[in-house]
């Protein structure tokens, strides 16, 4: 039996995406972002993604379709992100996606978002695809989360996530303190080049009392955030120039060492010798180099899928659910909701 032929719906945040898979191979991977229109705002505007995700939609999915040279009625069925996210950008994404699987008479599954970025790792993967256990750590402008997964279709857990800001929230935030534009992520690692990383020590947040042991693998930035915007200020009070590659470094670094060593020490606790890595902020530069040197180290194998892989897109939603699918899962009812904080 040919393996089914998914389509994939992705509108939690910023990122329209539409993907479309056979089994494990990627045949479409098709984004609209509407971030160029948040950058005035200096974030996500949740109202304002929601709206260009209904104008995004339909072009988006005319050219996934193109792209892999199929039509709507050859797919085996529909897959959509239910949340977490936007609740008005979901809302978007499931709607459309309830509309298709109704009209085409196919399967819908409803799917979440952070388990989807684990997903992704199986797609047309040179390297096979990830064993489990293993330990995910998703970093993105909305989400810092530490997942183990025990079965990616059945037994995803929740270690920790952040209790205040996302890690793409902080750098989006210290890029803003620093005068640098949204989003801040890409304009940090540019400015940290040639800075000294060792220049600040910043906090690495979150010391915790012994009985909160529970939140041992949580993560906090806003602290950090606020420090940096206290050094910036000092600085500036005292009417001295800011040393902005040196800040934007020493920051960095702080962010990456907190990542990486709360994935290695969840990893070895744990005794999963393996770490996937997804998000947005997989981009930087810094987190992949400091993630390698640690978990090789460590003896723990590091998997970073591809970076358009990595970021918010249609294809990982899709190859979650022809993974549900081949594991004989039931479709969802239709009379699921969007999920702003849709447990894993
Ligand atoms: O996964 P993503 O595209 O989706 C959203 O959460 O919207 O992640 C975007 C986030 C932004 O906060 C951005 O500043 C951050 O990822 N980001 C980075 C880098 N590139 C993007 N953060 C740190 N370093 C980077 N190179």
């Amino acid at each position: 039996r040919a393996e089914p032929l998914v389509l994939g719906i992705e509108t939690s945040c910023d990122e329209t995406g539409i993907g479309i898979v056979r089994g494990h191979h990627l045949l479409a991977n098709t984004i609209a972002s509407s971030m160029d229109e948040h950058a005035r705002y200096g974030g996500v505007v949740p109202e304002v993604a929601a709206r260009a995700h209904l104008e995004a939609l339909e072009p988006t999915l005319t050219a996934a379709l193109a792209e892999a040279g199929i039509a709507l009625a050859d797919l085996d069925a529909v897959a959509v992100t239910s949340g977490p996210g936007l609740s008005g950008a979901l809302m978007v994404g499931v709607g459309a996606a309830k509309a298709l699987a109704v009209s085409l008479g196919k399967p819908l599954y409803a799917v979440n978002h952070l388990v989807g970025h684990v997903g992704a790792d199986v797609l047309d993967s040179e390297d096979g695809t990830i064993e489990y256990p293993t330990i995910a750590l998703l970093v993105s402008g909305g989400h810092t989360s530490l997942l183990l997964v025990r079965d990616l279709v059945s037994d995803v857990e929740l270690l920790g996530e952040t209790i205040d800001d996302a890690a793409g929230e902080a750098f989006d935030k210290v890029a803003r303190i620093l005068g640098l534009p949204y989003p801040g992520g890409p304009q940090i690692d540019r400015a940290a080049v040639g800075g000294d990383p060792r220049a600040i020590r910043f906090p690495r947040g979150l010391s915790l009392p012994k009985d909160m042991e529970r939140h041992r693998y949580d993560f906090s930035f806003s602290g950090l955030k606020t420090a940096v915007a206290r050094w910036v200020e000092a600085k500036q009070d005292a009417g001295e120039p800011v040393p902005v590659a040196d800040v934007a470094a020493s920051f960095r670094e702080a962010v990456v060492d907190v990542l990486v060593s709360k994935a290695v020490k969840a990893c070895t606790e744990l005794g999963v010798p393996r770490l996937l890595l997804g998000g947005g902020v997989i981009a930087n530069a810094r987190l992949r180099e400091v993630a390698a040197e640690r978990t090789a180290s460590a003896g723990i194998e590091l998997r970073i899928p591809p970076l358009q892989l990595c970021t918010d897109n249609g294809a990982m939603i899709a190859a979650l659910a022809a993974q549900l699918i081949a594991a004989g899962h039931e479709p969802s009812s239709l009379d699921f909701g969007a999920d702003s904080t849709l447990p894993v």
